[in-house]
């Protein structure tokens, strides 16, 4: 079978929307691509991708004119999934938030680069268009079509821990070749999980940096001190529930038993890191010390390497550090999958 590289002589030049910290950018960079075009409308995103990664257009992409867009052989994109997460509103693509796979769209139809990639949450796979089909169903006819060639798109639910991360975290990719190329992708084989469990992560030396990490409140701080390492919420005595908490153990029908609270244990994987680090919704605590984990260490579980930086001179900037680094994809899911897709579409056979 022909692939693309035959004639190619450097790096596959990526094009990178929605780019965050660089996550992504960072496992395609490992893999052998070369980021030649990055965008993201957020400060702190923007601080710690340029301190890290290199530049990036700070324009929101929607005011981005696809001529200041370079050409590039693959384009990547996880675009912003706060209307499609289950813990969101599930406004879906009623929120504006939602149309911006339509940027995508936009953005791919004129470049028509070889290879797409789209990452997102698992609530996308049950979002529905504003027609009522299946959006799954509606980017799937578009990207067949566009550009008049189309693109052979495959998608699967993976779990990051499947691939050499040590979080346990669910997100849907996209694959596209463009048609005249006659590829379908194959997603790579899972991998054997070693030392992945929180024990193989926690131990890190004084030297290395970003080891603050953002206080829990007093509140939270009380019901803390209650949870065993692999406990929960379910473990905090009743009357030293917050009121919010009391109203839910009180119906727990009602709520569907949740779990927040989580306090995974150095033998567990951890749970997913997500943007808020707030302990309702992630497991963010520490399985022995009553705080959050560190910036160093939720960047650990998002499989960033040491000598990846992040800002933690001030308060503010230490939320926002978990903001960016709950965002982003975990480096080696995203080299796995770059690794996939260079062997498969780029190198000669
Ligand atoms: C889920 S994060 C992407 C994380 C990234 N893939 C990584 O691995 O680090 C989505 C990003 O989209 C950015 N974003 C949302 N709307 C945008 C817009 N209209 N223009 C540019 N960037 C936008 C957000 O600032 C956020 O950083």
């Amino acid at each position: 079978m022909m692939t693309i590289a035959s004639t190619q002589q450097n790096k596959p030049k990526l094009i990178s929307l929605f780019s965050g910290c660089g996550g992504l950018d960072l496992g395609f960079i490992k893999a052998g691509f070369e980021v030649v075009w990055a965008n993201d409308f957020d400060s702190d995103a923007q601080a710690i991708h340029e301190l890290n990664i290199g530049k990036i257009d700070k324009r929101d992409i929607l005011t981005v004119h696809e001529d200041d867009i370079p050409d590039g052989d693959i384009l990547t994109a996880g675009f912003p999934c706060q209307p499609f997460s289950n813990a969101g509103s599930r406004k879906g693509v009623y929120d504006s938030r939602g149309m911006l796979y339509k940027e995508c769209l936009r953005i791919i139809k004129c470049k028509m680069p070889k290879v797409f990639v789209f990452e997102n949450v698992k609530g996308l796979l049950s979002t529905k268009y504003i027609d009522g089909r299946n959006l799954v169903d509606v980017l799937l006819d578009d990207l067949a079509t566009i550009g008049d060639i189309g693109y052979n798109v495959v998608y699967r639910l993976l779990n990051a821990s499947d691939y050499e991360v040590p979080q346990n975290r669910q997100r849907v990719f996209f694959v596209g070749i463009r048609k005249d190329y006659h590829l379908e992708f194959q997603f790579p084989e899972k991998i054997k999980k070693n030392n992945l469990t929180l024990e193989h992560i926690l131990n890190i030396s004084a030297d290395v940096p970003n080891q603050t990490d953002w206080a829990l409140s007093p509140q939270a701080l009380d019901m803390v001190e209650y949870i065993p390492e692999g406990g929960s919420w379910k473990d905090i005595p009743y009357e030293h529930l917050a009121p919010r908490f009391k109203k839910i153990r009180d119906d727990m029908k009602k709520y569907r038993s949740p779990n927040f609270y989580r306090r995974f244990s150095r033998k567990e994987i951890c749970g997913t890191m997500t943007a808020s680090a707030q302990p309702e919704n992630c497991g963010i605590l520490h399985p022995v010390h009553n705080r959050r984990f560190t910036i160093r260490e939720a960047a650990r579980i998002q499989s960033f390497p040491d000598d990846f930086i992040f800002i933690d001179d001030c308060q503010k900037n230490i939320i926002a550090m978990y903001k960016v680094i709950g965002n982003a994809v975990p480096v080696n899911l995203a080299y796995n999958i770059a690794k996939a897709i260079m062997e498969q579409v780029f190198e000669d056979k």
